[in-house]
């Protein structure tokens, strides 16, 4: 497993592909063979991103993709033809996507099986809401959303990320989440990894409010192998310092 940090940064719908270009045209000048960075774009980006990065140690992700090769599945996505644009990684199961687009365990876990399919390395997203985190149900919800990762056909050799997000550190919160509280989410994965999974290169990133000001405490924290970076990383004037933290 590469020892280097992974950061992922999630572009949401914020960018315009013009936008997207310009980002990834600086990170490729940028870019430092100390972080291994994967740019996520909307959709109508990717393409012209990936030739931006082609060649160059950046990667290329997707933030979400169909549960299918082909289909009559109007508005979706297939995750080879992602593959075949360049993308190494998918984001798959975002709270945004639970939240608001109603996506399920069972619909998640068809995705990851589709993924594992075309190559592609899914970044598995879970995490508690406020509401749960009150409850003190967090141990609970990691457990039951971990369970999809079963039922995705993961095998010896396939690759997987698992982000921790607690739904209530998210974009807009400003506020990550207490090193005790990402100390406990991520050795509990850990601990549900090595007992359930074959041995698979799993990595687990923690994702809320990361920031060039928390991130290197945050890395430092034990199971933490990387970061899912929303608002900082959308914007090169906060994820340049971002990347320059694990770059002193
Ligand atoms: P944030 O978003 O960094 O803006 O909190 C993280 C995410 O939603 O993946």
């Amino acid at each position: 497993m590469s020892m280097r940090p992974l950061v992922v940064a999630n572009w949401k719908m914020q960018l315009d592909s013009a936008s997207s270009v310009a980002l990834a045209q600086t990170l490729v000048q940028q870019s430092t063979p100390v972080v291994e960075l994967v740019c996520c774009p909307s959709f109508p980006a990717l393409s012209a991103v990936a030739h931006v990065l082609r060649g160059s140690p950046v990667v290329l992700g997707a933030q979400d993709c169909a549960w299918e090769e082909r289909g009559a599945l109007t508005g979706a996505v297939s995750p080879i033809d992602l593959q075949a644009i360049g993308c190494a990684f998918v984001i798959l199961g975002h709270s945004e996507r639970r939240q608001q687009f109603g996506e399920t365990d069972a619909m998640i876990a068809r995705k990851m099986r589709a993924a594992f399919a075309a190559s592609l390395i899914p970044i598995l997203c879970i995490g508690e809401t406020a509401e749960e985190f009150r409850a003190g149900e967090r141990a609970e919800v990691i457990d039951r959303q971990l369970r999809v990762v079963l039922r995705s056909g993961i095998t010896t050799t396939s690759a997987l990320c698992i982000a921790y997000e607690p739904v209530w550190a998210i974009s807009g919160t400003g506020h990550a989440a207490m090193p005790e509280d990402i100390r406990d989410a991520h050795a509990r994965i850990a601990a549900l990894v090595s007992d359930h999974l074959p041995s698979t290169v799993v990595r687990i990133l923690y994702g809320g409010s990361v920031a060039a000001e928390n991130l290197r405490a945050i890395l430092a924290l034990p199971n933490v192998h990387g970061v899912l970076v929303g608002s900082a990383s959308q914007h090169a004037s906060t994820l340049l310092p971002l990347l320059s933290v694990i770059d002193s």
